[in-house]
């Protein structure tokens, strides 16, 4: 026993490498696994182990069973590998070789009701689970992701304290990990990070549509530059300006690559998580259909060519530009955190407004000013709208929103994100809508009734129509 450790690493990629090296880093002893594929993966853990001096003291495995055999009950396995048909396949491989009370944490971008059901199937077997999301990518998983956890809290007191070492730590020194609920409340959570990020992505993508017509791409590059260090901040921002410093034989770099947008899905979940919930998320199915359209290339070069492509020029300024950007911004994270709580309320989830913020504050790849000013918000309040930062920012740069609205339409440049995002902060501040109509002529053709001003909400009243 006495040379035996606890938690043993799943899956070699580039994130499981990236988090043993952390746990190692951290001084948590563990064990690596790779599968063994013949002529395609041969040798993977200890390959990792020989690259990194970290994990020279790792133990490193391609039998699975040895594997376990070399890890001390309660074992904490972290799993980190693709999500889906790969992950099912490995469970059941690895339950029957577990003993009662060992630990297993999908690390993975999982489903959350994948993480559901998992959950349910390992408590019975009387094995302790939990779903995370990780984020940060490579460098995050290496020096400090954000853990979005979910599943058994008996399983999360286990490892709350490795969890708080490898996890990113925000300007007060907390942890960038938190439980959010039991089953797979941690991966819900890291999903509509995703469709955020997702969301944040094509407002930079927009951004540079637009410069691109009225600055130079290196005047565009220093833009972005400056505005990262302003309120604006964020890593997508950071490495959006980093990247189109890039240059192959005097041409960017950006240029040199297709312009179609390609995904793993996270986004369509959350696009459709939002449907399950009827709650709003325009931006992030905003986001996800312009990757769908991008990747038409034939047919947009058609289109290009029977209609006319986009003008050349724009009556746009900077500062008008990066006002657009910011409030378009606010209304992505108010969506999303009002996804949130909407789940709460489906899913009899307590998941705290203010405790997300801290986790995606640092760490993950929507890391930004924002966040922070979010925790701060949800501390005492709850809508992001009626926030002082984000009625300041409406004053000072609604006209300016409008107008860049306004030029993209004039200049037939397609802005999905902050088009949506002005649609949504338009409809949202409609005391009286049309929604009226709808109903109405729901009522028309289908009888499906309607709620009459000053009535009570029990009966559904017709209209005098006659058909
Ligand atoms: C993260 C990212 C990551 C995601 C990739 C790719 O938080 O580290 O969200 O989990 O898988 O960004 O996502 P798409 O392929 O769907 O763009």
């Amino acid at each position: 026993m006495k040379n035996k450790v606890q938690w043993g690493m799943i899956g070699m990629g580039v994130m499981g490498t990236s988090l043993s090296r952390n746990f190692a880093q951290k001084g948590i002893p563990l064990a690596l696994y790779n599968r063994f594929e013949k002529g395609k993966e041969e040798g993977v853990a200890e390959l990792k182990k020989a690259s990194y001096p970290e994990l020279k003291s790792a133990q490193a495995f391609e039998n699975l069973a040895a594997f376990i055999a070399a890890l001390a009950p309660p074992r904490k396995l972290f799993m980190m590998l693709p999500s889906g048909k790969p992950t099912t396949v490995f469970l059941k491989k690895l339950v029957p070789l577990l003993s009662e009370g060992d630990l297993i944490i999908d690390g993975g971008n999982a489903h959350f009701e994948a993480t559901n059901k998992n959950a349910r199937w390992l408590k019975k077997g009387g094995f302790l689970f939990l779903g995370i999301g990780v984020s940060g990518g490579e460098e995050g998983a290496l020096k400090g992701p954000s853990l979005m956890v979910g599943g058994d809290p008996k399983a999360y007191a286990l490892v709350k304290k490795d969890l708080h070492l490898i996890a990113a730590k925000n300007k007060n020194q907390k942890a960038c990990c938190a439980y959010f609920g039991p089953g797979g409340a941690g991966h819900y959570v890291k999903m509509i990070h995703n469709g955020i990020e997702y969301a944040e992505m094509q407002l930079l993508a927009e951004v540079s549509a637009l410069g691109r017509v009225f600055l130079s791409h290196t005047r565009l590059q220093k833009a972005l530059k400056e505005w990262n260090a302003t309120e604006s901040k964020s890593y997508l921002l950071e490495i959006t300006a980093a990247l189109f410093s890039y240059s192959e034989e005097n041409r960017p770099f950006i240029d040199l690559i297709k312009d179609q947008a390609s995904n793993k899905g996270t986004g369509a979940w959350a696009t459709a998580a939002a449907t399950a919930l009827a709650y709003p998320n325009t931006l992030m199915a905003s986001a996800l259909h312009a990757r769908f359209i991008s990747a038409f290339k034939t047919d947009r070069e058609t289109y290009a060519h029977t209609f006319g492509d986009y003008a050349q020029s724009l009556d746009l300024s900077l500062s008008e530009l990066k006002k657009s950007y910011d409030l378009s911004r606010w209304i992505n994270h108010h969506q999303g955190f009002e996804l949130l709580s909407a789940a709460n309320k489906t899913y009899n989830w307590t998941i705290e407004l203010n405790e997300v913020a801290t986790v995606w504050a640092e760490g993950c790849i929507i890391k930004s000013t924002l966040l922070e000013q979010c925790i701060k918000h949800f501390e005492k309040n709850r809508s992001l709208l009626l926030s002082e930062s984000f009625y300041e920012l409406l004053k000072s740069g609604k006209a300016a929103w409008k107008k860049t609205l306004q030029q993209a339409i004039t200049s037939e440049i397609a802005v999905p994100c902050m088009q949506a995002a002005w649609t949504t902060f338009s409809a949202l501040k409609t005391k009286e809508s049309s929604a009226n109509l709808i109903q109405a002529q729901r009522d028309f053709f289908g009888a499906h009734g309607f709620e009459r001003i000053g009535q009570s909400e029990e009966e559904l009243q017709h209209g005098p129509w006659a058909q």
